[in-house]
């Protein structure tokens, strides 16, 4: 039977840049979706993408090309990339029993003491990139700010030195153009430099840490032991340190710039905000909905299932959307409505849920509070720069996240 979804065309510019009304659709008439000629699965409904991320023995998260896209298979990268370490199964593209262990071990530099004791230091930071452009009355966003505060966050946690910071967009973007985007392959070659570069420029960092420890999260993976268990190895470590660094740098820099957008298109709520500093938290687990950028996640059936009442064959692929599912409005009603105090009981699933819960959440979340109190204590009469063309978000089907950001504003 075809569907209304039959038409949509989901790698299309529009759809990719505006997919919400598409997967209103998805929710309304087919929460677990079969794309015609395709083995994939999209799966819409809150219900059934909670269930999939609930089972990871049914649907893995193994996936030989999500680390280094199809760069892989070029002989030409695999010679760059025998010049580093192998990439290793850790955590994002790894199953249990061995993801456990990985998780175990990496939880212990990420607990709720290390992440409060950062607070202040934020606060440092989000201070001294606020300084640098606050006197114009204007700035583009984006680049001054939402991209360098994750950056210099997570290059102090790994050791990066501050001059090395710009070093840390260009190696993440390399992940992540060598797994989403369609490159020749003279622009897979560079990223694999760029990957095999990275790679020995954390050895070194690592070895430092080996004779002179000290308070940081790299020191801290380095000395983790969950029970007897052996240390992490070198490759294992730098696979870690890898997802670290392009795990939260897109994500959290998105969430920046999609929240500040959200908060300019409503100035009721934005009001409320100034009104009551306290409800910030709560402020930000709806951007993180609305937002939520990590947009989807893959999983691959290893066994004949069903999810949904739909059959799944081993060897299906499934796209679980939790742009979609953070907009059921079967938990969160007026789903497209931006309310900062909408009740969370039902928690959204911009973090997902289950063994792959996000390992930065914390960290995230404590960046996107404190860099929210500090911008709306500072600057007032926030809004669009006038003339500029409204901002664009990125046409990507995994992550949601805005080109540029251009703003006008009042410095205190
Ligand atoms: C707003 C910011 C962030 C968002 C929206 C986000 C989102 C996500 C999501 C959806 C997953 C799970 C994927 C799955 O189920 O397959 C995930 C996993 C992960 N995230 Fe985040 N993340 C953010 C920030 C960070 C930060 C700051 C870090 C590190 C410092 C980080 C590190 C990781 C790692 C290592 C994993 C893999 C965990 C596992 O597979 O067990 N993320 N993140």
């Amino acid at each position: 039977m075809s569907s209304r979804l039959d038409a949509i065309d989901f790698d299309s510019e529009q759809h990719l840049r505006e997919p919400h009304a598409d997967y209103a659709i998805g929710r309304r008439d087919s929460p677990v979706y079969k794309m015609p000629g395709k083995d994939l699965v999209m799966v819409f409904g809150y219900d059934q993408v909670l269930e999939a991320l609930m089972k990871p023995m049914v649907f893995s998260s193994r996936n030989e090309q999500a680390l280094l896209g199809p760069s892989i298979h070029s002989a030409r990268c695999r010679e760059i990339y025998a010049r580093g370490w192998p990439q290793v199964e850790t955590l994002l593209t790894n199953d249990p029993p061995s993801h456990t262990r990985f998780k175990k071990l990496v939880n212990r530099a990420f607990t709720r003491e290390k992440v409060d004791a950062l607070e202040g230091h934020l606060v440092g930071m989000v201070d001294s990139l606020i300084d640098r452009f606050a006197a114009a009355g204007h700035c583009e966003f984006v680049r001054q700010f939402a991209i360098p505060l994750p950056c210099t966050v997570i290059a102090q946690q790994l050791g990066i030195d501050e001059a090395d910071v710009p070093r840390v967009k260009v190696w993440s973007d390399a992940f992540i153009e060598l797994i989403g985007s369609a490159l020749s392959e003279d622009e897979q070659a560079k990223r694999a430099e760029q990957v095999v570069e990275f790679q020995h420029y954390m050895k070194a960092r690592i070895d430092e840490r080996r004779t002179a420890p000290r308070a940081d999260m790299l020191t801290d993976l380095l000395n983790a032991r969950v029970d007897d268990e052996r240390p992490l190895d070198e490759a294992e470590l730098l696979s870690v340190a890898q997802q670290l660094m392009v795990a939260g740098n897109a994500t959290t820099s998105h969430m920046l710039s999609g929240g500040l957008l959200t908060l300019i298109d409503n100035p009721a709520q934005l009001a409320r905000v100034r009104a009551d500093p306290a409800v910030i938290p709560n402020m930000v687990e709806e951007l993180l909905r609305m937002q939520t950028p990590t947009q989807g996640m893959w999983r691959r059936a290893v066994q004949d299932t069903e999810l949904g009442g739909v059959p799944i064959p081993a060897g299906t692929m499934l796209l679980l959307m939790f742009t979609s599912a953070n907009r059921d409005e079967k938990y969160f009603p007026d789903p497209d409505a931006f309310d900062i105090s909408r009740d969370f009981s039902t928690a959204h699933l911009a973090f997902s849920r289950g063994i792959h819960t996000c390992i930065g959440m914390m960290l995230s979340r404590k960046e996107l509070v404190v860099a929210f109190r500090r911008i709306l204590e500072r600057l007032d009469d926030i809004r669009l720069t006038p003339g500029v063309e409204r901002p664009r978000y990125i046409p990507s089907p995994l992550f949601r996240g805005l080109h540029e950001l251009q703003i006008s504003f009042r410095a205190r």
